[in-house]
């Protein structure tokens, strides 16, 4: 099989390496990919949003399967430009993509079929959120309609503040045509897990959970990032709360799609908070996560290629995921000043030390092959994930092997997967 995926991070990295693992696969192209990916796939220099050129692309090499890594092709149509084409995709259209590239939709479409979710309001203009505000709750939440890097997303303390935010999304428009519409939500309190699954249209299959850091310092201060750090599972993801999940929000989710004619094939991201009134969703992802891939994947047993192909050909039910019996932490090594300022073009020494060390993985996130070698290109540059038998020894092995490599300007948190200590 020829395979083509796209994207070009961590989570891309990651991706290509499990697809390579497939008895199944030939040769795998990566467009943009990165220095990292370039170890599993041929990098193809085309733009994740060239759709006519990566549907011409995979038509010329004969591409039997492409897998969409990034959430902004999905959302503008990749999939529904390469099923016109007859080539098969795996990711959701446009029209199931919704549930992530709108955050009013994915409220109302959770409001519509009962699933548990924080309270509300959607609006269109900025005189109407204001108005809202003056008789709010704080702290707040607030959040741009559409994608925004991660970012669109401000909890407000108080109302100054939220009147700032509003001028932040609808105003000046930060986050670009993301806020156009926003949603004012309740603010919740507890801990955050994330679940990925796959989906057929009706049958879903979650993979093992796992949480991440976003905030860029220790103790969760600082900035928002696209994610400092993950760990699997979460210890505090009980099988209790799993069963709630699967009956009241996982399925839900899926069938709802489907009611409302948006059968959704993919990847569905659940962000969950474990409230005190039990889980709720914070937000819908229609694409794997970034950097929660790089500790679910190695995780992963099953041959992945063939959980792809039974999501395309609605046969998932037939299909069962096996996950080890332990444990991944990945400890993301950035570039100091990130995500606000940082240099790139910094030589990456020392990648070499993870050849033929198992359970050692290093996924390149933002690197380039230059005259130097393989350099940074971006604010996060490397993601360390190791195993190991429970979170603790993961955690410990991880924070060896981040020691291996070395670039001028290394950032990294030293609490990933801390809190686990608090559950035990
Ligand atoms: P989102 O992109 O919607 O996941 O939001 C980004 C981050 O903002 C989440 O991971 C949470 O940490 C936080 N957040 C979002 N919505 C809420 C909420 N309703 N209450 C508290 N925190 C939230
Ligand atoms: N790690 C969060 C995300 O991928 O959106």
């Amino acid at each position: 099989m020829r395979v083509l995926i796209v994207g070009s991070g961590g989570r891309e990295h990651a991706i290509a390496w499990k697809i390579a693992a497939s008895s199944k696969v030939d040769k795998i192209y990566c467009a943009p990919g990165n220095a990292g990916i370039e170890e599993y796939a041929e990098c193809v220099d085309i733009k994740a949003m060239e759709f006519d050129k990566l549907a011409a692309f995979a038509k010329e090499k004969e591409i039997d399967l492409t897998v969409i890594g990034m959430d902004d092709p999905l959302v503008g149509g990749i999939v529904d430009v390469f099923e016109k084409e007859g080539l098969r995709v795996f990711g959701p259209r446009k029209n199931a993509a919704i549930l992530e590239g709108s955050k009013a939709f994915s409220k109302d479409l959770m409001k519509k079929y009962n699933i548990p979710t924080a309270d509300y309001q959607n609006f269109d203009n900025p005189e109407d959120a204001l108005a809202y505000l003056e008789n709010a709750k704080y702290p707040i939440v607030l959040k741009a309609d559409g994608l925004a890097l991660g970012k669109g997303v401000l909890i407000c303390s108080t109302l100054e503040e939220a009147q700032d935010g509003v001028k932040t999304i609808m105003l000046d428009k930060q986050f670009g045509e993301s806020g156009n519409c926003m949603v004012i939500e309740e603010f919740m309190t507890g801990r955050e897990v994330s679940v990925l699954s796959f989906v057929d249209g009706k049958t879903i299959r979650t993979m093992t959970s796992a949480q991440d850091h976003k905030r860029a310092g220790d103790g969760d201060t600082g900035l928002n990032t696209g994610g400092m750090g993950t760990f699997s599972p979460s210890p505090f993801y009980t099988k209790e709360i799993d069963e709630y999940c699967q009956k009241h929000i996982f399925q839900p989710t899926v069938d709802a799609m489907a009611a409302e004619g948006r059968e959704f094939k993919g990847i569905i991201f659940f962000g969950l908070m474990l409230t005190a009134d039990g889980p709720k969703v914070l937000e819908y992802n229609a694409r794997f996560g970034d950097p929660e891939t790089q500790v679910v994947l190695p995780r992963m047993k099953t041959d992945i290629v063939d959980v792809f192909e039974a999501c395309i050909d609605g046969t998932l039910d037939k299909t069962e995921l096996e996950f080890e019996d332990n444990a991944a932490v990945c400890v993301v090594l950035a570039s100091d000043g990130y995500p606000v300022k940082y240099d790139k073009g910094l030589p990456v020494r020392g990648l070499e030390n993870f050849s033929g060390k198992h359970g050692y993985y290093v996924f390149h996130a933002g690197t380039k092959k230059d005259e130097k070698g393989i350099v940074t290109n971006g604010g996060r540059v490397l993601g360390v994930t190791a195993t190991g038998k429970d979170l603790k020894s993961a955690r410990a092995n991880a924070y060896e092997a981040i020691n291996w490599v070395d670039f001028d300007n290394k950032y990294y948190r030293h609490d990933i997967g801390k809190a686990i200590d608090e559950a035990n």
